[in-house]
């Protein structure tokens, strides 16, 4: 079984092939940025025109790539929600072209789902069920309990801006160019300690009890604190910008830190999952492996590479959500024939978890003890 994953949700051309015993034979990816740049944030038409123009050369890249032919792939699959409806439909509608002209099955794939994947990408087989995931990307901030991949119960998330929101928007009030996450991370990363303490700012919602978030309040004590020190007429240098990103980042992964421990422990999972562009960040990822040393948890995250938007990802989620096409034709978001006419949506600008089909009859793999 040869799946062909295409993601178009937002601002990056993603393709990936995943053989069902051979697993990732490849992907290739075409970023936006620079086109996005000049605007400071992604601007959605032109990121629908952009994904027009790259899919079929990327297409005959990673076939090239990976010598395939386009005869070997058994399913197309593409992003088919949440994100930008405009740029979703580019990838649905090349993705429905192409599995109607091969005579193969389209599965519409979740994208939020597929971030969840992409941390079990390079181990299918290794996954201790059930478990918490934290899912951290532009657009949603999400604490999910996972009984078997499919089944989600969300426990909590961000009741304003999602955490790669937060860190873009903050990155912006410092100055700093799109996409505000990883440079962000880049000038905390400047900060000496002792400038790591020269502000403070609070772990939103930390005091009550529940698993929801926020991070808009956030944002606004740093745009307080920029409007401060410019009234005072005290210089935004390097170390003072530094300074203040360093306790954004801090406040960030603190709260996400406490957030998901109180998870861990009122579901008695013994495992964590973080994925989305977010988990690429360092300072998270340290926090969360000494969080579940301290604990004796197990800590899953995807490869620097998988953690932002990819093909990969969907192709793994397409290939697993393949059969569910079968036994959930009936579910309106459900995958459909490529070849069949079909009324099922073909995109979905909003797209709860939760209303995902569990995989019938099989997870990965088998719970793990305790
Ligand atoms: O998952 P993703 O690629 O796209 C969405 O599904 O939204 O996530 C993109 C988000 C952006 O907000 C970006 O600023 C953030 O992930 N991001 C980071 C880092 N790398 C990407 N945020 C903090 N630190 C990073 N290293
Ligand atoms: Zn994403």
């Amino acid at each position: 079984m040869l799946t062909l994953g295409i993601e178009t949700s937002c601002d990056e051309t993603g393709l990936g092939l995943y053989h069902g015993r051979r697993g990732l034979l490849g992907h290739v990816l075409a970023s936006q940025v620079d086109l996005h740049a000049p605007y400071g944030g992604v601007v959605p038409e032109l990121a629908s025109r952009d994904h027009v123009r790259k899919l079929l050369p990327l297409l005959r890249t990673l076939l090239a790539q990976t010598g395939t032919r386009a005869g070997d792939i058994d399913t197309v699959a593409y992003t088919a929600g949440p994100g930008l409806v405009g740029a979703l439909l580019t990838g649905a509608t090349v993705a429905r072209a192409l599995a109607w002209a091969w005579r193969v099955p389209c599965v519409g794939v979740h994208h939020m789902e597929a971030h969840l994947l992409a941390a079990l990408l390079e181990a299918p087989d290794d996954t201790p069920v059930p478990f918490v995931a934290l899912l951290v990307s532009g657009g949603h901030t999400l604490l999910v309990e996972v009984a078997a991949i499919g089944r989600y119960r969300v426990l909590g998330q961000s009741l304003d801006d999602a955490v790669g929101e937060a860190f873009d928007k903050t990155a912006k009030l410092l100055g700093l160019p799109y996409p505000g996450g990883p440079a962000l991370a880049r000038l905390a990363r400047q900060a000496s300690e002792a400038q790591a303490r020269r502000f403070q700012f609070t772990r939103p919602m930390i005091n009550r009890p529940g698993l929801d978030f926020s991070f808009s309040g956030l944002k606004t004590q740093v745009r307080q604190v920029v409007r401060e020190l410019e009234s005072a007429n005290q210089a935004m240098d390097l170390p003072t910008r530094a300074a203040i990103a360093r306790a954004f980042e801090e406040a960030v992964v603190q709260t996400l830190v406490i957030k998901c421990r109180r998870a861990l422990q009122q579901t008695g999972a013994r495992s964590l999952l973080v994925a989305g562009g977010v988990s690429a960040n360092q300072r998270l990822r340290q926090q969360l492996a000494g969080l579940c040393a301290e604990h004796g948890w197990r800590l899953r995250t995807p490869a620097a590479e998988y953690c932002t938007d990819n093909g990969a990802m969907v192709a793994f989620a397409g290939h697993l959500r393949s059969p569910a096409q079968v036994a959930h034709n009936a579910v309106a978001s459900a995958p459909c024939a490529g070849h069949a006419d079909n009324a099922a949506p073909l995109v979905r600008a909003r797209w709860p978890l939760a209303d995902l089909p569990p995989l019938p009859g099989r997870s990965i793999a088998p719970p793990i003890a305790g």
